[in-house]
């Protein structure tokens, strides 16, 4: 992972702007007058629909008040105090540590920096540190001999070679009347840098369509066939590809969530007309990730007026409807082709057999037996195969098995051949106005 110098960062502005929507961003506060910029730091985060939650040390406390980040990130504040008190918080400091997908501590004191260097764990903030496997950035702030001091930069250089990363300190007049380096970097430029955590970079120019949600095949005017599928799933793949450096068009089926930022976004209902958006564009698409839980059949015919109840029983007669990665998979120049197999049993040998017949790329087998998990859950677990290849990805959020996912299909991509007739790369933002 690329880090921000200490000490230098004019090249911050060469940083491309991703979106945070639907990140857990943990932000610890340590103790220093900056503490108030942070506030401001949650009120952006939270703009950009992030899920934002807050630690703060004891001494953070003795500068701004826990209600404060309370109101603006809508999530109680975890204090030592409440450490005890899971009910009160909501979550309890493993699982925050669990939650996170990202932790700023913002300000970073030079006692915060000095324990986390030591792997000291005497307060919430230090032990959620510990406990967690996200990245973890610090966002220094103090005194500019404090920071100059040996000991502090020492401590600075231990935890970079760790892989901390620092977004700041910035230089300028500082609170106690001196003058030099030290001041907490503001919001504006610790949001830039903590978007550009999750800017993987392995799918970069890469055109990827990705199909989610559920399609809905109406029997009449006021009755559809459809299923469980929230659309969580294809959507945190729509957003890990676009953090992946992707060129994304996202082809949903009715779902309650909102269309991603940044992202090429097409609203469809019935698979046939899935099929339509899909056929539309394929031929520029390098990587195609079908998601969604299409109906495999609909009612022979929509019926014009709304049935009325004259009969004890009514028999709706259906079609098949057109295997949509099928059809893609069949393309004389295919892209790379991932489809999902949602199983109730033998996963394994369901999730194989559909790689094969549809002949795709790779396939994410989904256990649905699970009601905690796969269908309208925030969580998920996959069991992905390739010819001679397999992985497990354990349960976790939707964005963050999205995020491995991403990570399996670009290394399998990147040692594929590669479609020949895509010379047309599109610019996102263009098609993204054409169809929003
Ligand atoms: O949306 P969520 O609530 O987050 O839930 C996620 C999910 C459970 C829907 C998702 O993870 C998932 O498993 N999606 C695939 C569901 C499905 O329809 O599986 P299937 O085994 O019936 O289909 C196999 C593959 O063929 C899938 O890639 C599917 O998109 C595709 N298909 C199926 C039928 C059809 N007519 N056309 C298709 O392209």
């Amino acid at each position: 992972m690329q880090g921000i110098k200490p000490a230098s960062h004019p090249y911050l502005l060469e940083l491309v702007t991703m979106s945070l929507a639907n990140k857990n961003i943990l932000l610890g506060i340590s103790g220093g007058i900056a503490a108030y910029k942070s506030a401001e730091l949650v009120r952006e985060l939270v703009r950009d629909n992030a899920s934002v939650r807050v630690v703060m040390t004891r001494s953070a406390k003795e500068f701004i008040t826990p209600l404060t980040f309370q109101a603006l990130s809508g999530n109680p504040v975890l204090t030592d105090e409440f450490e005890q008190s899971e009910s009160a918080n909501g979550m309890d400091h493993i699982a925050m540590a669990r939650w996170a997908d990202a932790i700023l501590i913002a300000p970073a004191s030079a006692n915060t920096i000095a324990k986390l260097t030591h792997g000291g764990a005497d307060d919430l903030l230090s032990t959620t540190c510990l406990a967690s496997k996200a990245p973890i950035a610090l966002a220094p702030a103090m005194n500019q001999a404090m920071w100059a001091n040996s000991a502090t930069q020492d401590n600075v250089e231990i935890l970079s070679k760790r892989g901390l990363l620092f977004f700041g300190p910035a230089a300028g007049s500082q609170a106690c009347g001196d003058v030099g380096e030290g001041r907490m970097f503001e919001p504006h430029q610790l949001l830039l840098s903590l978007s550009n955590l999750f800017n993987t970079g392995e799918l970069t120019g890469i055109n990827v369509m990705v199909t989610a949600g559920p399609t809905r095949e109406p029997i009449d005017p006021v009755r559809y066939i459809s299923n469980h599928s929230s659309g969580r799933m294809g959507y945190a793949i729509a957003e890990a590809a676009h953090d992946a450096g992707a060129n994304v068009q996202l082809i949903s089926g009715p779902v309650s969530l909102a269309a991603p930022e940044d992202i090429e976004y097409i609203s469809v209902s019935t698979a046939q007309e899935m099929f339509d958006a899909v056929q539309a564009d394929i031929e520029t698409q390098q990587i195609f990730i079908s998601c969604a839980a299409v109906a495999d059949y609909r009612p022979v015919a929509k019926q014009p007026e709304k049935i009325k109840k004259l009969h004890d029983g009514l028999t709706v007669e259906m079609v098949r409807n057109p295997d949509i990665i099928a059809e893609v998979a069949k393309l004389k120049s295919k892209p790379f082709v991932v489809g999902f197999a949602a199983e109730t049993r033998e996963l394994k040998k369901y999730a194989l057999q559909k790689l094969e017949r549809k002949r795709l790329d790779m396939i994410a087998g989904n256990d649905v037996s699970d009601t905690n998990i796969g269908f309208d859950s925030p969580e998920n677990a996959l069991e992905v195969f390739w010819a001679g290849g397999h992985c497990s990805l354990e349960r976790d959020t939707k964005t963050k098995i999205a995020r491995r996912l991403i990570g399996l299909i670009a290394e399998r991509y990147a040692n594929t051949d590669k479609r020949s007739n895509v010379t047309v790369l599109k610019n996102a933002k263009d098609r993204s106005q054409n169809t929003r």
